[in-house]
């Protein structure tokens, strides 16, 4: 029997109707789309600790629905990386070297940075899952393409209340 090569994350034996290259692009697409999600929800929860002043009540619950949406939503992404045969990272240097977008500031920002810094980070994420699509489309990865979709609208959307926010 020959010997099959042996790759990191158990790639070997997928056999999906997806090319190794195909699988190897995308899971390295959400690989970005999960650093970004992880990076944004701790810095959602950061906020939800940390934000003062008169708006404390609206913005502590607002963030605490965002955060929890987004603890929620690393989870399929890593697990569609899985899927695709490679290995989903989860390490706080890997999510450093793979993000888009900052970590959260050092001092807690004032009340109205805290929802800009916020949906500057939803907008990024919107960007990343998007830059993924092309990929999906590609390889007829109807999976991954669906759930990039999920994951647009709630960014984009999530995005216009903190713009809303920040407007007149
Ligand atoms: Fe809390």
């Amino acid at each position: 029997m020959a010997k099959t090569k042996k790759t990191p994350g158990g790639s070997q034996g997928v056999n999906i109707g997806i090319s190794d290259k195909d699988r190897a692009a995308i899971a390295g697409g959400l690989s970005h789309l999960l650093a970004d999600t992880y990076t944004l929800y701790l810095t959602t929860h950061n906020f939800h600790w940390n934000v003062t002043g008169p708006m404390f009540n609206t913005l502590h619950a607002m963030f605490m629905t965002q955060y929890t949406e987004l603890w929620n939503a690393v989870d399929p992404v890593a697990e569609r990386i899985r899927s695709l045969g490679h290995p989903a990272p989860g390490s706080y240097a890997a999510y450093g070297a793979l993000a888009s977008i900052k970590d959260a500031p050092a001092t807690p920002p004032q009340a109205l940075e805290m929802v800009r810094i916020l949906k500057e980070g939803h907008e990024a994420v919107a960007r990343t899952a998007r830059s993924v699509f092309p990929l999906a489309d590609k390889a007829g990865d109807e999976p991954t393409a669906d759930l990039l979709t999920q994951r647009l609208t709630v960014h984009e959307q999530t995005a216009w209340m903190l713009r809303s926010l920040l407007e007149d």
